[in-house]
């Protein structure tokens, strides 16, 4: 009897010892584990003589249901004990001002966002976009929208070259996102109506002129499609794009090689203040170039220009968003500075569409 009243002084002592939870769980295992010291005693049972076995039975099981509920309180405790301990190293300043999430301080490139309002407007009338690469073959860049060979024309772009490979052949930074005009009849049967937004290059570099620019394209083809329907889309397309009833539009004649009549787009503004308003007063500004598609452009296309005729149009981008959120200088845009982007981006939610408002 003495040597279980010893044991017991013993396994309390350790169960006031144990002071983490992983402690407390090792002196569980030593007393009341298959192995442990009370479950060995409670194996004696079966050898005893049953008169010993009535005084030593409660006397065992007792000190085992002693111990289990010292251990099942300790552990109580020292599980209350660790909580607090975490609550108080994990200690939350709740007066302290919350971090913005990055939704909150990201901020969309205006181009980006004058590209998603230009799509949404298109996409609107029917359209859907198309790309192709910057780096351009000669031939789709130049001559399958009939430059041809030498042409004057060629000089007007400032191309920049990359050096000629194994066969003679100088690849080209697209000059404009005309080739692609190619590319999508060569892939796509009409009627083809798609915008096309990219990156363009060329040698110029001043307050409105970057060597990497923006253009959108556009390009209708069908066995119907004339000059009113361009006017209408175009004219249709500025008012939105410019957030303004009304506006006047101003068809001069021009000349690209790809179009034929080629025209020139003046937009109806005021320059009086300090900022160009649209939709008023009597200035004129240029926004962009269209015509109607080369029977030539057609052919590099793979289409018979008795059967088919569209119209095309091309703009740059980043004048006409200097021009609708004043950002008077292009260089600005390409600098990367936080501090611009903060001032002239936008809010990465504020997303384009009609019915929400475009720049609302
Ligand atoms: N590619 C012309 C440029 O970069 C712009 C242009 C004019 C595109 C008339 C067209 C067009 O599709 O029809 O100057």
């Amino acid at each position: 009897m003495s040597d279980l009243v010893q044991l017991e002084e013993q396994i309390m002592a350790e169960i006031s010892a144990a002071d983490d939870e992983p402690a407390i769980e090792a002196v569980r295992v030593a007393a009341l584990g298959k192995k442990g010291s009370v479950s060995e005693k409670l194996k004696t049972l079966g050898a005893m003589s049953p008169e010993e076995r009535q005084t030593m039975g409660p006397a065992i099981n007792g000190l085992k249901s002693r111990i289990a509920d010292a251990i099942a309180e300790r552990k109580q405790a020292l599980k209350a004990k660790a909580i607090e301990a975490r609550l108080e190293r994990e200690r939350v300043d709740v007066t302290l001002p919350t971090r913005p999430s990055p939704v909150e301080t990201g901020r969309i490139h205006p181009i980006s966002q004058v590209i998603d309002e230009i799509t949404a407007i298109f996409g609107d009338m029917g359209f859907s976009i198309a790309e192709g690469p910057d780096i351009e073959t000669d031939y789709y860049n130049f001559t399958a929208l009939n430059f041809p060979e030498g042409h004057p024309a060629r000089e007007m772009h400032d191309t920049f070259f990359f050096a000629k490979d194994d066969k003679g052949e100088a690849k080209v930074l697209r000059t404009h996102t005309s080739p692609v005009q190619i590319r999508t009849m060569e892939s796509q049967k009409p009627p083809i109506r798609i915008v096309i937004p990219g990156k363009t290059y060329r040698q110029d570099s001043d307050a409105t002129h970057s060597p990497m620019f923006h253009q959108i394209e556009g390009l209708v083809i069908d066995k119907t499609a004339n000059v009113a329907n361009m006017k209408w889309v175009l004219t249709e397309f500025c008012k939105t794009f410019f957030e303004v009833p009304q506006v006047k539009m101003r068809f001069r004649p021009s000349f690209f090689p790809f179009t034929e009549p080629s025209l020139e787009v003046d937009i109806q503004c005021d320059r009086s203040g300090s900022e160009v308003k649209f939709g008023e007063g009597d200035d004129w500004m240029e926004i962009l170039g269209c015509g109607m598609v080369h029977p030539n452009v057609l052919r590099a296309g793979g289409l018979d220009p008795d059967e088919y005729q569209g119209f095309a149009w091309g703009m740059g981008i980043d004048r006409i968003a200097m021009l609708k959120y004043g950002m008077p200088d292009l260089r600005a845009f390409f600098d990367a500075d936080v501090r611009w982007l903060n001032h002239y981006g936008f809010r990465p939610l504020d997303m384009p569409t009609l019915f929400g408002g475009l720049s609302s």
